[in-house]
């Protein structure tokens, strides 16, 4: 069983990733946390809880935490996610209240109060919260059983040439977390542009007859006209959840361990995340990052289909 904290921004994207969290009985979704990214932190926030509420899973605690990046200003995803950041569906009211406190700090009191090398980090938006927590408690650092985050790119970029938004967003805070000595994963555009929603597998979706799929399908209509007037995709890559896919059938992608560095001067690179593939592959013990590179296409929607038909 993996114990995850999701730390998002929905998002139409982390939005499956929550759906696939709690849908796959592999997955203990101890507590989900926001962050300002794709919209305002209020947005993301009711979003998330309202997400919850249309998966059923009002156990979950919802905590707050970051409105803006580090140093810079928020930017927010309007072009893709639209006003709301969830554009295209009827959103439940959540029934459950948001909980008291700093996301940073109840990330920091969960995993120091959970026995070492058990929980897992899982950042699907920008990394502002999870490199404060690292700050106010660096013993996290040792304590979580690793990180598995949705950001950065080999050898592509969505929000420049080269950077993707998630660090893009706040790159100092990237700089922050991938510096850090815990295991990383960094599940980058390399992987995630191969989890396109096709046509084949949204019927897949529907077909499952739920108001959750008839949901989720809504979200990946949106997210589809998103991504062909802005990023000039046919189908929409749909990021996130391949974190969690990953956790639950690593099997699901093959990764390459490296170095991994994150730019944070200003210019025509800033966010870029920096991969040093030269040379031989480095063991775990010389090397605490890897990026993840070639997804099983069918793997990875098999468990997005099976996780919506079990929430029901
Ligand atoms: C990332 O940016 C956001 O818009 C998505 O939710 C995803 O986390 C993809 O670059
Ligand atoms: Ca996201």
């Amino acid at each position: 069983m993996q114990h995850i904290i999701l730390d998002c921004d929905p998002g139409h994207d982390d939005a499956m990733a929550i759906l696939l969290a709690v849908g796959n009985p592999g997955i203990d979704l101890i507590g989900v946390t926001t962050v300002g990214g794709n919209q305002s932190l209020d947005k993301v926030t009711y979003n998330a809880r309202s997400v919850l509420e249309m998966a059923h899973a009002t156990d979950i605690p919802v905590h707050a935490g970051s409105d803006r990046p580090l140093i810079r200003p928020l930017e927010v995803a309007a072009s893709i996610h639209g006003e709301t950041g969830l554009d295209g569906v009827t959103l439940p009211k959540p029934t459950r209240p948001l909980e008291q406190g700093h996301a940073a700090n109840w990330i920091i009191d969960t995993i120091m109060g959970s026995e070492p090398g058990t929980i897992t980090l899982v950042p699907t938006g920008p990394l502002t919260n999870i490199a404060l927590a690292a700050r106010l408690e660096p013993r996290i650092v040792e304590r979580v059983k690793e990180v598995v985050l949705m950001g950065g790119g080999v050898h592509v970029g969505n929000w420049s040439a080269v950077a993707e938004f998630n660090i893009k967003t706040d790159p100092e805070a990237a700089r922050v977390v991938f510096r850090e000595a815990w295991p990383l994963t960094m599940v980058g555009l390399d992987l995630t542009h191969q989890a396109l929603c096709t046509p084949q597998v949204q019927s897949r979706i529907d077909a499952i007859g739920t108001d959750l799929s008839a949901f989720a399908s809504g979200l990946m209509d949106f997210f589809r006209k998103s991504y062909q007037n802005n990023q000039d995709f046919i189908d929409p890559p749909v990021h996130d959840p391949c974190t969690v896919a990953y956790l639950i059938d690593p099997s699901v992608m093959t990764t390459r361990r490296c170095p991994l560095d994150v730019e944070i001067a200003d210019g025509p690179t800033l966010g870029m995340t920096v991969a040093d593939l030269r040379g031989p592959e480095p063991s775990a013990k010389d090397c605490h990052t890897q990026v993840a590179l070639k997804l099983d296409f069918d793997k990875f929607w098999n468990l997005i289909i099976d996780a919506i038909t079990r929430i029901g």
